[in-house]
């Protein structure tokens, strides 16, 4: 008798669980994508739509892209990146995965944006301070908590001035201790949420609320300005 396929949530874990434990803090996307690009495994965010957030506050701010440049932090396979690219800007979507990037162009032929493997950690330094908009959305939160702030400081970088940048995370208390949480993910705290905030990128807005899949689970919604 065959062995039953492994449930592909627990397989998802135990990729992110090996690379972690070998020290590879970003290596189990490209596994994870790879896997599911064979029909292994699901990876867990993919919405197959932007993130309702992001729809909401485009809606609320009604931000015009003529003329104007964006960049998508760990874009995935590009819902988010579609719908801002949708708006007229200027899209450059970028992801540690190049098996995400193949998805993404796949998913969208006839997109506009610019998908292209890049490392938040390390990224070009032609973007450095190049967007008008920087959309990040649970990237920094899939990191481990030691790396969360130079990838924090590297999405602000990313910002021109006179530029927006967009941040959607999952919450947590700031009183729940970094080693009472078993990521991935690594949801921020408030005062993580503001450190993305610098003398001339202030946070303008701050938004809390609960998930409408599951009412436990709390996300923040934040735009910041760069001067
Ligand atoms: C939790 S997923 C979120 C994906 C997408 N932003 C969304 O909300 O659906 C995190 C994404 O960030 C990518 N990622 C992780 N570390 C990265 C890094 N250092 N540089 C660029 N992308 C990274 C992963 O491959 C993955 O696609």
């Amino acid at each position: 008798m065959s062995e039953p396929a492994e449930d592909p949530d627990v397989l998802a874990r135990r990729i992110a669980r090996e690379s972690l434990d070998q020290e590879d803090p970003t290596g189990w996307f490209e596994r994870l994508y790879s896997a599911a690009s064979e029909g292994d495994a699901v990876v867990p965010w993919d919405r197959g739509a932007a993130h309702p957030l992001l729809a909401e506050w485009v809606e609320e701010s009604q931000p015009s892209g003529a003329g104007k440049t964006a960049l998508i932090v760990g874009a995935g396979t590009g819902w988010d990146a579609e719908l801002i690219a949708d708006l007229g800007f200027d899209t450059t979507a970028f992801d540690i995965s190049p098996t995400a990037i193949e998805a993404a162009r796949r998913n969208h032929p006839d997109s506009k944006a610019h998908y292209v493997t890049a490392d938040l950690l390390a990224p070009p330094p032609r973007w450095h301070r190049a967007f008008d908009l920087v959309v990040e959305i649970y990237t920094v939160q899939a990191l481990p908590i030691e790396l969360q702030s130079a990838a924090t400081q590297q999405v602000g970088e990313q910002v021109a001035p006179g530029g927006t940048l967009l941040v959607i995370a999952a919450a947590r208390p700031d009183n729940q201790p970094d080693e009472a949480v078993e990521g991935p993910p690594w949801p921020l705290t408030r005062a993580a949420i503001e450190s993305f905030a610098r003398p001339d990128l202030r946070l303008i807005q701050v938004v809390q609320s609960p998930s409408p899949a599951d009412p436990s689970i709390q996300r923040w919604r934040a735009e910041y300005l760069r001067d």
